[in-house]
């Protein structure tokens, strides 16, 4: 329920004053492994993760030669988008002045009061996070470690010759919206890992080394030099990211501490709006190269769309990305219907069945994508099924003690 969920975040995320609602008043590891064992793995657990390595790399490949191809006239239409005026008027308009935005702090206890003060507000907010429960806790430790890559990501994104942001200070519409995409998403990784500190919850030196191990290990991307698949590619982790976040604050106002409620609806509300820009710029891209642009979806949907923080371990689960995906589905945070969803939802946004004109390939692309939902849902009842019928298992995470929290 996209819509119902679009109205939770907003009206969770307002302005900067209503924003500070919050408060009332004023050891060591086993041996990690020294080659990145994530690396020569693909999870298989995860809800994501819908089809097998050997047909995303192949995947990955034609969309290389297939960008190698037309990798000029893409770059012209860029360039234009870029620097006439289209970028300014329908993304950067979509991100927040400085001056209006939220910040951490906001929401937060404030050190700007009195001791006594600053004590109350603290012990308000431990005594509301005393009631969520660790399944919980452990679906927004997954979602602050993988906002915590930002770094990976501005990198990714920042890959297209050409159009990229060349200097660090360009002044071209793309350099300016990654610039302010970054600013505004460095913020969520902030916020959500103040309240986990603050909140006495979890074991922070773990969650610590996680966003370690995840910065160190990167993130593999479709492919890496094309804008088409790269939109596409952040309009579909926009929209998951913000069922998300938007799930975890509706949980967490029912386990009482509306306070993360809020903070993870303020983040849910600014996914919202980066999900709107990239859908923008698919739409856009459609407009103009739509044999083009309906291949480069078919090929991201054939090398599925793996989460940024795919390569999260914490130095003792090789397979934590797979356990928090299960946990994340079984709390009803993010599941594998969701993805369906979103396959369809965009489908339906940028109007791929009714696209006309299209080449041989562009139509069998267009008929791979829009038979893609049905076939997860499929796989979905089936996974179902397969879930229902195996016994109830629990694992311990390192970011809440070594508690165990059941997957199944
Ligand atoms: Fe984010
Ligand atoms: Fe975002």
């Amino acid at each position: 329920m996209p819509g119902l969920m679009t109205m939770m975040a907003l009206a969770w995320a307002s302005s900067p004053s209503s924003v500070k609602l919050c408060f009332s008043s004023g050891g060591g590891d086993k041996k990690a492994t020294s080659a990145n064992p994530l690396l020569k793995k693909r999870s298989s657990s995860s809800a994501h993760l819908l089809v097998g390595r050997g047909r995303a790399l192949a995947a990955t490949a034609t969309a290389t030669a297939f960008c190698d191809e037309q990798h000029q006239q893409t770059v012209e239409l860029m360039r234009r988008l870029g620097e006439d005026g289209w970028v300014e008027e329908h993304m950067l308009s979509l991100l927040t002045p400085v001056a209006e935005a939220w910040q951490p702090a906001d929401l937060l206890p404030t050190f700007a009061a009195t001791a006594e003060e600053q004590r109350s507000q603290v012990a308000e907010l431990q005594a509301r996070a005393a009631g969520v429960p660790d399944d919980l806790l452990v679906c927004l430790v997954g979602n602050m470690v993988t906002e915590e890559g930002l770094p990976t990501y501005m990198t990714m994104a920042n890959r297209v010759a050409d159009i990229n942001d060349a200097t660090g200070c360009d002044d071209h519409g793309w350099a300016r919206w990654l610039r302010g995409w970054t600013a505004e998403e460095n913020r969520h990784g902030d916020l959500l890992n103040r309240y986990l500190y603050l909140c006495g919850r979890v074991d922070m030196r773990q969650v610590e080394r996680t966003v370690h191990h995840l910065l160190r290990n990167g993130m593999r991307t479709p492919e890496p030099s094309c804008p088409y698949h790269g939109f596409i590619y952040g309009a579909f982790q926009e929209r998951a990211t913000f069922v998300s976040h938007a799930r975890t604050a509706r949980r967490a106002a029912l386990h009482g501490d509306a306070c993360l409620a809020k903070l993870c609806g303020v983040v849910a509300a600014d996914e919202k709006r980066h999900e709107a820009a990239y859908t923008r710029a698919v739409a856009r891209c459609f407009e103009a190269d739509p044999d083009r642009v309906v291949r480069a979806l078919a090929a991201v949907m054939r090398a599925k769309v793996t989460m940024p923080g795919e390569l999260m371990t914490d130095g003792r689960d090789e397979n934590l990305f797979d356990h928090f995906s299960a946990v994340a589905q079984r709390a009803g945070v993010y599941t594998a219907a969701d993805y369906g969803d979103m396959v369809e939802h965009f489908v339906r946004r940028w109007g791929v069945a009714e696209l006309g004109g299209l080449s041989g390939e562009g139509r069998r692309a267009q008929d791979y994508v829009c038979g893609l939902p049905r076939k997860i849902r499929r796989m979905e009842e089936l996974a179902q099924d397969r879930a229902a019928q195996m016994e109830a298992q629990s694992v311990s995470f390192s970011w809440v003690f070594d508690r165990p929290v059941r997957l199944r």
